[in-house]
């Protein structure tokens, strides 16, 4: 016996098939990545995931086939959406990176980590009483890199970034949306208690290309989904 729950998210993505996005391939990222450091530990960060699986539902219910490249997280996979497993930086970007080409758009929610250790231990870090000292490279900024990338080829046809700042919030954002080529930006402030990282609310601003901003308030991530997803709609339904 099918579980009720699975009937009325196979209905809700019936309903979502003749939407703006029908038709439309939408790639969205999700959670915060996993550098590891030995067989036994991870550098990683606060993201809960959320944010980018309501996006993931939000597309669907525009009707778009979305494909979910999402770190590991205890949230379920909205139903219809093919989900791609990852951990690092560099899995996030060998994924992204076959997802491209003919994608309408990439939402980049996930947060990727910036730095890794240089030299991943192969066997356990042991203690032996002294401070430990480890040598971080950079990791490769997908968005920036996807942004370079589709001035040659023009896909994806949208592209849209997350900023998450604790200080400056519209000039950080900013900064980000023209240095990545971005058609918008959700910017949201992290020192908020009741927005950002692992709440089920947030509270962003949108940044476009054009110069435009749109301040939101406080509303659920599944709010600032549809939210998101009626831009991208306006970018990519025609
Ligand atoms: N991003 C990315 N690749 C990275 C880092 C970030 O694609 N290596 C994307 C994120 O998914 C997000 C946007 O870039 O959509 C902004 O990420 P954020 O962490 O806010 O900013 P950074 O560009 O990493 O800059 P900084 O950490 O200096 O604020």
């Amino acid at each position: 016996m099918v579980e009720p729950g699975e009937i009325v998210a196979a209905l809700r993505y019936l309903a979502g098939r003749k939407g703006p996005l029908a038709g439309r391939r939408i790639v969205i990222t999700a959670g915060g990545t996993q550098e590891p450091l030995d067989p036994v530990r991870v550098l990683t960060n606060r993201s809960s995931g959320k944010q980018g699986f309501a996006l993931a539902q939000a597309a669907l219910d525009a009707g778009a086939e979305v494909t979910l490249i999402a770190t590991p997280t205890a949230l379920p996979v909205p139903y219809g959406a093919r989900h791609v497993a990852v951990r690092s930086a560099a899995e996030l970007l060998a994924a992204v990176q076959a997802e491209l080409l003919g994608a309408d758009a990439l939402i980049m929610a996930a947060a990727v980590a910036d730095f890794r250790p240089a030299q991943p231990a192969a066997d356990k870090i042991k203690k032996h009483g002294a401070a430990l000292t480890l040598t971080l490279e950079p990791t490769e900024d997908i968005l920036a890199l996807t942004g370079a990338q589709r001035a040659q080829t023009g896909w994806p046809r949208c592209l849209v970034g997350f900023a998450a700042e604790s200080r400056d919030l519209l000039e950080n954002a900013q900064a980000k949306l023209r240095a990545k080529s971005l058609d918008f930006i959700v910017a949201n402030d992290i020192s908020a208690t009741d927005a950002g990282f692992e709440t089920d609310t947030n509270r962003v601003v949108l940044l476009f290309a054009d110069g435009r901003s749109e301040t939101l308030p406080l509303m659920s991530k599944a709010e600032v989904a549809e939210r998101v997803i009626a831009e991208v709609v306006q970018r990519c339904a025609s």
